[in-house]
């Protein structure tokens, strides 16, 4: 469960991005983040779960970091983030660092094409990154029996074809929470293998 201190560091990095936006700045000044409310529910879901295996697509500065870190801790598990943006994991980095939540989390500077194929089964998925890759993404993720993907950005984007294309696929049941933007919640009873290379 989130902590007082973590919390109030999501709300701090959520507000920064509220500020960014309202002042309308380009977009390459501008923080993109995930809603708390989102990083409450698959803090939630990661660690109700038990996810030992923890996986997030896009952690720039970080609340899905926090929470999911946060989920690790309470169950013994550990986070892979993959980030392309040396500065924002940079910045991540250093507020897990604060939050004493770092030693959970394996921080991964690049393409999460190239490091997805290196990865163990995961139990628990947040794919947060642009979305022409969610569905490549999901293909090549390997996710253990039992195991969640969620993916932001569902309502707000329109991402019908994903959310098609995960309920197509077997022993799966998926729904979209209208939560901040709108998270695609798939449970694998099966689990997956990897099923493409991009
Ligand atoms: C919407 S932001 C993620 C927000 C973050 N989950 C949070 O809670 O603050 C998307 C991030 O995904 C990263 N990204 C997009 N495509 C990527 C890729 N192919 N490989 C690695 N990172 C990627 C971007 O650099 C960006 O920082």
């Amino acid at each position: 469960m989130l902590q007082p201190n973590e919390r109030a560091e999501i709300t701090r990095l959520w507000e920064r991005k509220v500020r960014q936006d309202s002042l309308n700045l380009p977009f390459d000044q501008r923080h993109r983040n995930l809603e708390p409310s989102s990083a409450e529910t698959i803090s939630t879901i990661a660690a109700g779960i038990g996810a030992r295996q923890i996986l997030e697509i896009g952690g720039s500065s970080g609340i899905s970091t926090i929470a999911l870190a946060a989920a690790a801790r309470d169950v013994d598990g550990r986070l892979t983030s993959l980030e392309r943006e040396r500065d924002r994991q940079e910045e991540a980095r250093q507020t897990l660092a604060g939050l004493g939540l770092d030693s959970y989390v394996n921080f991964i500077l690049g393409e999460a094409a190239d490091a997805l194929p290196t990865l163990p089964a995961m139990n628990f998925v947040l794919i947060d990154c642009e979305k022409d890759d969610y569905i490549p993404f999901f293909n090549m993720l390997a996710i253990a029996p039992g195991g969640v993907v969620v993916a932001d950005n569902i309502i707000s984007h329109s991402l019908v074809e994903y959310s098609g294309r995960v309920r197509a696929y077997p022993d799966c049941e998926s729904l979209t929470l209208p939560i901040g933007k709108g998270l695609e919640i798939t449970w694998l009873s099966k689990g997956k293998t990897s099923s493409a290379v991009r």
